[in-house]
């Protein structure tokens, strides 16, 4: 009796003055599993609420359903579910799900351990336990779901974007929140673009696992210790169910692979994307585009393609041209130009259709293919042209209109003759809530830029904003301040009575409420009737697809390159992504890094980079030649810079073009290194960039490092990080090492090492030794020239005096090449073994010279064929053979 009082007083005291012993999601009852059915490769079971519903923040479902199937010996797919089948889950149309494929049980790296009552669950690889729910009890509620994993003490975790954070993610008092966003500045520690559920584990020598979250609903991810020092990952997601993907690694590499085969393998890219880009937000009409290409080829700086933002159109509405500033025969000339030398051209495309655009707008009007509101008026918001409507991609007439204005606006007879395309504002961007009612946030003066006057073009009134906006339908929208109270009744998918505007879990959302800044979050979708509650977050995929496949329209052949700034897991398959509104600091060009190495490493998106030079604010030249040289070694290389900002093409100081030139040359001449590797990572995931613990799992000093990165397998990356130092200190695994400059050798010890004198100019490269590159043997001034070029292969031995490497060569641009071949290189003592597929046959390749680094003696007795460079200890050999069979050629 006393035991009893001194509990209950106990409990009062820790409720009253400390609070409650558990707070939020630890409240509730959990489930209990019944009916359970457990074969060799899956188990089912039914789970039911343990006691009293908890009621967080909606209702508890009583019923759930668990699923759970090895679906190959390195994946475990473990599904929670409500029993009706009701609620929302992210529709297979958007990401179909990987197909199982049926394995002997004592092949399964992991295991599936639980406990029925209350029930809750672990993962284990062998006696590792990776994922871990025991003690804590599932929520599952109409508009709330809470899963928390406890996880060994200082993990180490990446993934989780998009954010601007380091790669190695903080582990305390950390939120990572997932709901699309337009994130100007790429704010740390905030929801940016995309969304991508995964992480990877990785637990240095004792391996490395993945964790997919398939769920597309807007979700804060905690990473934080209890208060006895417990360490914790936690899901906390308005809607959807618990759909988790278990990757087995156990490299990091290897999980990579794995998620691939969930999300699908990245789409492949023209070889001509990897060239060099130039774009810029401001430029006033087509004379002003021309003139930059012009001074390009008079700086000799490499430019592959044009881009044009916003700036073409009329008004800014998506499909027209500005008839003064870019009119169809200047545009055309700009296009047939660019073509004739080998260059390329690409615009923009945003999603939001001006209502004042009778053509594009009344089409889209018609086939009824806008999102529309209950009361079956459009929905409108205000973007670039000011007053907007805006697709809905789950209408399955969309992809038709969608096709047609393509076809009209782009088509190689009359139109803009595109070569590739740029989608933004698609997460989907708004700036406010028509008819923007409240002032203090929402202004259309304060957001929208007047157009720059026309420089050369006949002056003519600018259109200048506010318009007169008037609404369709005489729809009459509610304030922002109204959002709240609005009637959500008309949802037809998901739960009954959810508040689709301000549910009770708010998500850390950086824009405030969930409708800020985007399009309401009640509406609801043609087809299947899904909300934008819950489909917000695959706006941006959704439109990259459509527009890859009206890219396809036009040129069935072809590899479409389609860059998107907003990315849903599994966007890779179909755009590459740029990384959005960086500004023109150095931190932003050093987390540029971590930010390419998410993507392109774990999220599996490879065609990634960051507006070199930065694009908000104004650049220096400095920043500018350092970032031009970092930037060489991002997939898409764009310079790319804001309305307003000082100027910042190469060509404008000259030290910022002779760093461009220089480090062009390098791109260029390691451009089928670059193919090789990309295409790999196409047809296995094998991820091509890498950040050093990818490369050194074991070694525990690469695990928080995001500052070098290794590009392919055999090229360390170490730039110089801060402004004003010629010098970066850089790591060195255990490992040889060959300096690209100097062809000096390197030792790595496992230490951190001061690399010195590094001109603005410079970037330090090293070579890791155990590796052939089949270099061209010059760079040239367009990618078509380049392939013209031969090659110089170049052996970086390793410690064993081995190497190996590979080439893969197509015609560069066909969906499905005709032929392709690939090469494999193997080096051995003072012979280099060249065998494979040699398929491709299109163009001469040949092979002029074979290089061997580190060496510190030419042969004994003096051949002519053969060439001792003391100075950068290298033995060469002139070969000039047509890569056309095997072949060994020998020193
Ligand atoms: C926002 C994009 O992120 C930026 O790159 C672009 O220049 C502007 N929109 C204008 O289109």
């Amino acid at each position: 009796m006393l035991e009893l009082f001194l509990f209950l007083l106990l409990t009062l005291v820790q409720a009253t003055v400390i609070g409650p012993p558990f707070d939020g999601a630890e409240q509730c009852p959990g489930y209990n599993a019944i009916n359970i059915n457990e074969q060799d490769s899956s188990l089912t079971a039914d789970l039911v609420l343990a006691n009293d519903a908890c009621d967080l923040y909606g209702s508890d479902l009583p019923h759930l359903k668990l699923l759970v199937e090895y679906q190959t010996d390195n994946r475990l797919h473990v599904m929670i579910y409500d029993a009706d089948e009701e609620v929302y889950q992210v529709p297979e149309s958007v990401l179909p799900r990987p197909s199982s494929q049926s394995t002997n049980p004592d092949d399964f790296a992991l295991r599936f351990d639980y406990q029925p009552e209350p029930f809750s669950f672990r993962v284990l690889r062998g006696d590792e336990v990776l994922f871990d729910t025991t003690g804590t009890n599932i929520v599952f509620e109409t508009q709330y779901l809470n899963l928390r994993t406890w996880l060994p003490d200082n993990p180490n975790l990446y993934g989780l974007g998009e954010h601007s954070d380091s790669l190695r993610l903080p582990t305390t008092n950390y939120t990572r929140t997932l709901w699309s966003r337009d994130a100007y500045g790429i704010p740390p520690n905030s929801n940016l673009y995309g969304n991508h559920p995964i992480y990877v584990d990785h637990r240095g020598a004792a391996g490395s696992h993945g964790v997919f979250f398939l769920n597309s609903n807007g979700m804060d991810i905690k990473l934080d210790k209890t208060d006895d020092g417990k360490q914790y990952l936690e899901y906390n997601t308005i809607g959807g169910v618990f759909d988790f993907y278990f990757l087995a690694g156990p490299t990091p590499k290897d999980v990579s692979k794995q998620y691939s085969e969930v999300v699908g393998l990245p789409a492949m890219q023209s070889y001509w994307t990897f060239g060099f880009h130039q774009c810029r937000y401001g430029y006033q009409d087509a004379y002003e585009v021309a003139e930059v290409i012009y001074n390009y080829s008079h700086a000799h700086i490499p430019l592959e393609t044009m881009w044009t933002d916003i700036d073409y159109m009329d008004s800014r509405r998506v499909f027209t041209l500005d008839p003064l500033r870019f009119p169809l025969e200047k545009v055309t000339e700009l296009v047939k130009y660019l073509h004739k030398h080998n260059q390329h051209y690409i615009v923009m495309v945003d999603p939001a259709i001006s209502d004042s655009d009778n053509g594009a707008f009344n089409r889209g009007r018609e086939r009824s293919v806008f999102m529309y509101r209950d009361d079956n008026t459009l929905y409108q918001g205000a973007v670039w042209p000011g007053v907007t409507v805006y697709p809905d991609w789950f209408n399955p007439d969309t992809q038709a209109y969608w096709n047609n204005e393509f076809e009209r606006f782009f088509n190689k007879k009359d139109g803009v003759d595109i070569d590739g395309l740029w989608i933004d504002m698609n997460e989907a961007a708004n700036f406010c809530a028509w008819p923007c009612k409240d002032p203090a946030r929402y202004s259309l003066e304060n957001n929208l830029p007047p157009l720059p006057p026309p420089v050369r073009s006949p002056p003519r009134p600018l259109p200048g904003f506010p318009r007169n906006f008037q609404p369709i339908h005489g729809y009459l929208a509610k304030s922002s301040s109204e959002l709240g109270t609005r009637d959500t009744k008309g949802q037809k998918a998901g739960l009954s009575g959810r508040d689709l505007i301000s549910p009770q879990y708010q998500i850390a959302n950086a824009a405030g409420s969930l409708s800020n800044k985007t399009i309401d979050t009640d509406l609801v979708h043609a087809g299947k009737g899904y909300v934008e509650y819950d489909t917000h977050n695959l706006y941006g995929t959704m439109m990259s697809s459509a527009c890859r496949e009206a890219m396809l329209q036009r040129r069935p052949e072809v590899r479409p390159l389609v860059i998107t700034r907003s990315t849903f897991a599994g966007a890779g398959a179909h755009v590459g992504h740029w990384l959005g509104d960086n500004r023109s600091e150095w931190d932003k060009y050093r987390i540029s890094i971590a930010q390419m190495l998410q993507f392109a490493s774990i999220f599996q998106i490879p065609m990634v980079g960051s507006d070199v030079c930065g694009f908000g604010g104004n650049t220096t030249e400095e920043l500018c030649a350092r970032w031009a040289t970092l930037g060489a070694f991002y997939p898409f290389y764009r310079n790319h810079n804001e309305l307003g900002s000082v100027p910042q093409e190469f060509y404008r100081w000259p030290s910022v073009a002779s760093a461009a030139r220089k480090i062009i040359d390098i791109r260029y001449r390691l451009l089928d290194y670059l193919y090789t590797a990309f295409h790999r990572q196409t047809i296995s995931g094998e991820p091509f960039l890498q950040p050093l613990f990818y490369v050194y799992p074991a070694d525990a000093q690469t695990s928080d490092n995001d500052a070098q990165f290794f590009y392919g397998d055999a090229i360390l990356i170490s730039p110089v990080l801060d402004q004003g130092q010629p010098s970066v200190n850089a790591y060195f695994p255990n490992d040889i090492f060959y300096d690209w400059h100097t062809g000096k050798t390197i030792y790595g010890k496992g230490k951190t090492i001061t690399l010195t004198g590094i001109a603005m100019t410079e970037i330090p490269i090293h070579i890791r030794g155990g590796f052939v590159l089949p270099l061209r043997s010059q760079s040239a001034q367009t990618t078509a020239e380049l392939r013209r070029r031969g090659f110089e292969i170049v052996v970086a031995p390793n410690a064993d005096g081995y190497a190996k490497g590979q080439l893969y060569l197509d015609d560069g641009e066909s969906l499905h090449p005709a032929s392709s071949s690939t090469v494999e290189f193997e080096y051995s003592h003072g012979k280099l073994d060249i065998h494979g597929e040699f398929g491709y046959h299109a163009e001469q390749v040949m092979i002029e010279s074979v290089t061997v680094l580190g060496q510190s003696k030419g042969p004994v007795r003096r051949r002519d064929d053969i060439l001792f460079d003391a100075e950068r200890e290298t033995v060469s050999k002139q070969v000039n053979v047509p890569l056309t069979g095997p072949m060994v050629i020998s020193f």
